[in-house]
């Protein structure tokens, strides 16, 4: 198997600023090294270009950097497309999440009925009618479901890209209205912090993985906001909220992904160097990474 290792440094989605050296941080953090002895190939493909864009808001929707994120993504979403054309597994490195807008459209064509796990504290499942900030990184799951600005939706030119009943969001704790709502409209499968706390990070993934193999799904996206995770295990991001998912339960998460072999493209978002501790965020993520990609101890 072969990899290809996406840099997508943007940080248009929200307004924070650093969120666009998440790729460096984590490359920093040593993941060609940590993966090399996983993998028969890497390709580091670099970052997108993203330049220094003047931060601008649709006078229309009231979206920040709509236009830039779209453009933007449908960058990404070529790239993503041509490493999996090219036989190899895609690994995105954000980015706020608003990158994920680009990383299914690159995905999702590639498969008849692909699954998500998206792994948050957040749902992203705002829309700029429901949204508290009208930042895009609390949209792209809204976005993949074929819900939001047309000029969203439409990235990779189709849409949706992922249905309802196809997504598990496991770590949620920071759930707006409008995204309550929709998740009881849909029928959206969601992992609170109350039912990782009640059953265990181990009944969750298993049910989670029979799930998604009963879904039929024929590919699984994996979406890790590491924001998930506790700030105390990965402070390095935009929007903590505490109470989340531990470190040890995140490994195990990974190891039972890695073991059910049904993981076929994964991005890890929303690493901040300038609020993190000595990259401590970057490091979690690439070691998690690890974890993903089968690594045994023994
Ligand atoms: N729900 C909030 C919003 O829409 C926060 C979203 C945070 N999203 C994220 N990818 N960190 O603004
Ligand atoms: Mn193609
Ligand atoms: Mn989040
Ligand atoms: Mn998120």
């Amino acid at each position: 198997q072969k990899l290809s290792i996406i840099g997508m440094p943007m940080d248009l989605g929200q307004m924070r600023r650093g969120v666009d050296m998440g790729p460096s941080a984590i490359r920093y953090a040593g993941v060609n090294e940590r993966l090399k002895s996983l993998f028969e190939e890497i390709h580091d493909q670099g970052d997108i270009a993203i330049g220094r864009p003047e931060v601008q808001v649709d006078p229309e929707s009231n979206l920040r950097n709509l236009d830039l994120i779209a453009e933007k993504t449908e960058k990404l979403a070529e790239e993503v497309d041509n490493a999996i054309e090219a036989g190899s597994f895609p690994l995105v490195l954000g980015g706020d999440h608003s990158i994920a807008i680009g990383t299914l459209a690159g995905v999702s064509k590639h498969y008849t009925n692909l699954g998500v796990i998206w792994y948050d504290a957040h749902g992203d499942l705002n829309t700029a009618e429901t949204s508290p900030s009208g930042n895009i990184h609390g949209m792209p799951l809204a976005v993949s479901l074929g819900i939001g600005h047309s000029l969203l939706t439409n990235v990779g030119g189709y849409g949706p890209k992922v249905k309802p009943e196809n997504i598990v969001i496991i770590g949620a704790r920071s759930l707006d209205e409008g995204e309550r709502e929709l998740i009881k409209e849909k029928g959206i499968k969601v992992y609170t912090m109350h039912e990782i706390d009640r059953l265990g990070m181990t009944k969750v993934m298993e049910e989670s993985i029979t799930y998604l193999k009963e879904r039929n799904t024929d590919g699984v996206h994996l979406s890790l906001d590491l924001d998930g995770l506790d700030p105390h295990d990965a402070p390095g991001v935009g929007t903590p909220v505490i109470g989340g998912i531990s470190y040890r339960e995140s490994h195990l998460a990974m190891e039972m992904l890695a073991e059910a072999q049904i993981i076929t493209s994964a991005e890890f978002v929303e690493v901040n160097p300038i609020l993190d501790d000595k990259n401590k965020t970057a490091t979690v993520a690439v070691a998690l990474m690890g974890s993903l990609f089968g690594e045994k101890l023994l």
